[in-house]
């Protein structure tokens, strides 16, 4: 048996970090995807490779342990070792036979585009087909949720929300609304790549503290952006290019405010907006990952200048959210 499955990665356009405290943001989910290939073994061991990353390793359900095959930190194999183990627990079903894992990446991890949250949908996805139960959105992204919790300490579910329906949400953890937002018109998006990874959950807990010391100065940081993400909505909806760009700097700049900003991050940032982006910001986590530019008419222009300095691809909103297949 061979099963094959797919998730989005998603970009944040409005929000992040703020939603980690039940504030709302706006997210997309990307034509980048995680693809995962689950196939049986002869021997009952569980054994993972991402050929692009050059990590591989076996993961021991029985102690939860991940044994890296070449020092390699066990960065997204973590991942995926929970969400084996949760998907027994909610089955009530063991891996009776080893599995080969292979895991194919089109989005570059650490990046703040989504990369866990991605893989970990789609090796739930796969797990599940795995065990012959119904395909249940609903499910995989509650538990994918959960597994990013048990990885990273504490992470909003809007990552493994976007990886697993795809489309483009509001979503606000305080209300408990998610709302899809219906983006007909084709969303100038350029992504600007630091290649320098960063951690999310390090970063939430960095965001976290400085919270706790000076709650009366990061908790109006968080009501701004609760306003940005508002007005956002808004301004999607009137396809309002001027505001929407606007809107995306004061984003930023409050983001800096809260310590996620680096100097590369910066420089990409005003360099997007000195190639004609109407706005620019960090997205995702920051402390290295990604910028992303809203350039109407000037994708190219901004693609080109943001190429000289790091990593820069356009990006499309994808519908498709997780896929899953039988091969
Ligand atoms: C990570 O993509 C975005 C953060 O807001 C964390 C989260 O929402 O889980 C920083």
């Amino acid at each position: 048996m061979k099963i094959t499955a797919s998730a989005p990665g998603k970009v944040i356009l409005f929000g992040e970090h703020a939603v980690v405290y039940g504030k709302p943001a706006i997210a997309v989910a990307v034509n980048r995807y995680v693809h995962i290939k689950m196939g049986e073994r002869s021997d009952n061991r569980i054994h993972v490779q991402t050929p692009q990353l050059g990590v591989s390793g076996y993961l021991e359900l029985e102690d939860e342990t991940i044994k890296c095959e070449n020092n390699h930190k066990t960065g997204i194999l973590s991942y995926i070792l929970r969400s084996l183990i949760i998907i027994q627990n909610e089955t009530g079903l063991k891996f009776e036979k080893g599995l080969e894992i292979v895991l194919e990446l089109e989005i570059p991890i650490g990046a703040g585009l989504g990369s866990s949250a991605a893989v970990t949908v789609a090796t739930l996805a796969a797990a599940f087909k795995y065990f012959k139960q119904e395909f249940n959105r609903d499910k995989i992204a509650r538990l994918a949720h959960q597994v990013e919790l048990e990885v990273q300490g504490e992470a909003s579910p809007i990552d493994t929300t976007l990886s697993t329906f795809g489309g483009a949400i509001y979503l606000s953890p305080e209300t408990g609304e998610i709302i899809k937002l219906n983006l007909d018109w084709d969303i100038p998006l350029v992504i600007g790549h630091t290649r320098r990874e960063s951690n999310t959950g390090e970063l939430i807990k960095t965001v976290r503290s400085k919270k706790e010391k000076y709650p009366s100065l990061i908790n109006p940081i968080f009501e701004s952006m609760e306003q940005i993400t508002l007005e956002a909505r808004e301004a999607l909806t009137r396809k309002d290019e001027n505001e929407l760009g606007e809107l995306m700097n004061f984003n930023h700049g409050l983001l800096d405010a809260l310590g996620v900003n680096t100097p590369v991050l910066s420089k990409m940032v005003y360099l997007a907006r000195e190639s004609g982006a109407k706005g620019s910001k960090i997205t995702g986590a920051g402390g290295g990952g990604s910028i992303i530019a809203y350039c109407p008419g000037k994708k190219d222009e901004v693609l080109k200048q943001l190429k000289k300095e790091e990593k820069a691809f356009p990006i499309k909103i994808s519908g498709d959210g997780c896929q899953v297949d039988e091969i």
